[in-house]
């Protein structure tokens, strides 16, 4: 293949993923996007593969590379449930930052790697390399501790060092004296010592930054690793001389630093103070801990059948999916109980919150899958108004996007962040297995409320008796 052709091929690549990210950002067209975005990789491997600079050789490597990793790719698409998607990600972003540092490394061993450049050429060669392995290493070393968070092999509770700003600080400055020996060293095997080093600290720097961060942050720790993949994709590019990668990997980081932006806003969150760390180590549950401040009120449980009762007088009805609906997988019967209610004319519509379950979108992936028509499906700011009139707001396996106390309450750890106003409907359902905490961890004196009612069990079978009562 020419240059010219792959250039041309590069292009259309590009093109392509612009026009997939425009794509998955709407339900409708999300589709299209990830068709687009397929297409688009295809074209950039082929290139890329067919190219000068890869050599016969090569290309059976890269065949038995692309089948085995294929396969693995294929088997986890098949098999991975869509609760366990956010460890997912965050083990593909790990991925991604281990491919930098060993690209950063093979590029620094390699003796063609800087053939023919000028020592200023070689010194950005140099820069990129050094670069491209600390953010690598941040990626690699951060999202392995989010997988185990997000899997809950690791707990979710902040890990706080004393002092651990200063040694944050302490780290930066070695990195840079590090970077510093790096470029001035005088033969690779010196450069050696340093490079590694840094990759040492890097490593711990990410393990460190996670572990800092608690549960409830999670959701923007997963988009900013996702931005740093990117990253750390648009620096191997650099270090190969990738143009495609490094679009691509500016793509992926600038759209994982929007979303971590996004984020953010819905949780009333400083991007600053989430990287700092340490939110959600304060205040335990006051139900892990029995302690006296428990929500005053009562708790009022109901059975389905009362539950459908309620749902026949209701003329108006949010539904507020949560993590929970992804757990008893109740979006079917979620779907059956919606289309039974509107051809009883009644008005039923559902509210997301942006960080409703465990991944950016889960609730609209889930209900789309479930075929609730999109025009019913409302964010968190289109619909937060209308509970006043709403009849009955069923909440279904949410807990911290409901919970009243993040506008009550100043101390709560989930103080300020936006949140469902279910209370606000004439009642309001709250459908889940007990009494327990969400993944934030804390109380939530919704459950305590004059107005409120619980249903307590799996998701999907009182689902299942609500449809039987309703239709009986
Ligand atoms: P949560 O606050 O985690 O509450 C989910 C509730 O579902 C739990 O209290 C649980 O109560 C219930 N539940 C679990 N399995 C159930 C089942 N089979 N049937 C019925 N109920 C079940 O979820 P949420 O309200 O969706 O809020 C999301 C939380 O996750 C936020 O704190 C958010 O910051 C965090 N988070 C979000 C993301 C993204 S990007 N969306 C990523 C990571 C973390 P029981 O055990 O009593 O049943």
């Amino acid at each position: 293949m020419s240059e010219s052709l792959i250039s041309v091929a590069y292009i259309g690549a590009i093109i392509l993923f612009i026009l997939s990210l425009g794509g998955l950002s709407n339900p409708e067209t999300s589709r299209r996007g990830n068709l687009y975005g397929t297409i688009g990789m295809i074209i950039a491997v082929l290139a890329t593969v067919l190219g000068p600079r890869v050599s016969a050789d090569g290309i059976a490597w890269i065949a038995a590379a692309l089948v085995i990793g294929g396969a693995l790719g294929l088997y986890l698409a098949r098999t991975v449930q869509m609760t366990q998607m956010p460890e997912l990600v965050a083990f593909m972003h790990s991925l991604v930052g281990l491919v930098a540092v060993v690209v950063g490394y093979a590029s620094y061993i390699d003796p063609t790697a800087a053939a023919g450049m000028s020592p200023a050429e070689e010194s950005v060669h140099h820069v990129e390399v050094y670069l491209g392995i600390l953010i690598g290493a941040v990626t690699l070393s951060g999202s392995v501790i989010a997988f185990g968070k997000l899997s809950g092999k690791i707990g979710g509770k902040p890990v706080l060092l004393p002092a651990r700003h200063g040694l944050n600080l302490a780290l930066l400055i070695a990195v840079i004296a590090l970077g510093y020996w790096f470029l001035t060293a005088g033969s690779n095997d010196e450069g050696m010592k340093p490079l590694v080093a840094m990759t040492v600290i890097a490593l711990l720097f990410g393990v460190h930054m996670v572990m800092a961060i608690g549960g409830a942050d999670m959701p923007v720790v997963v988009s900013m690793l996702n931005s740093y993949s990117g990253w750390a994709a648009a620096a191997t590019g650099f270090m190969l001389s990738n143009d495609l990668l490094i679009v691509t990997g500016a793509l992926v980081g600038s759209s994982g630093a929007i979303l971590s932006y996004i984020m953010c806003r819905a949780m009333n969150r400083q991007f600053l103070s989430v990287i700092a760390g340490g939110f959600g180590a304060g205040a335990p549950s006051t139900a892990a801990t029995g302690g006296a401040a428990q929500p005053a009120g009562e708790v009022v449980s109901v059975s389905a059948a009362e539950t459908a009762e309620l749902l026949k007088e209701a003329n108006s009805i949010i539904i507020v999916p949560g993590y929970g609906m992804a757990v008893a997988q109740a979006q079917h019967t979620v779907y059956e109980i919606t289309k039974y209610l509107r051809e009883k004319g009644k008005n039923v519509r559902f509210a997301i919150h942006p960080v409703a379950g465990r991944m950016p979108g889960h609730m609209n992936v889930l209900l789309a899958e479930a075929k609730v028509p999109y025009d019913i499906v409302l964010e968190m700011d289109e619909i937060n108004a209308d509970f006043p009139d709403t009849n009955v707001a069923m909440v279904i396996g949410a807990n911290d996007i409901v919970n009243p106390s993040a506008q009550d309450d100043p101390t709560s750890p989930i103080a300020g962040m936006p949140v469902l106003e279910v209370w606000k409907a004439q009642t309001s359902i709250v459908m889940k297995r007990s009494m327990a905490s969400g993944y934030a961890g804390v109380d939530n004196p919704l459950f305590y409320r004059e107005n409120n009612r619980m249903l307590f069990g799996d998701a999907k079978k009182m689902l299942d008796d609500v449809l039987v009562a309703l239709k009986a």
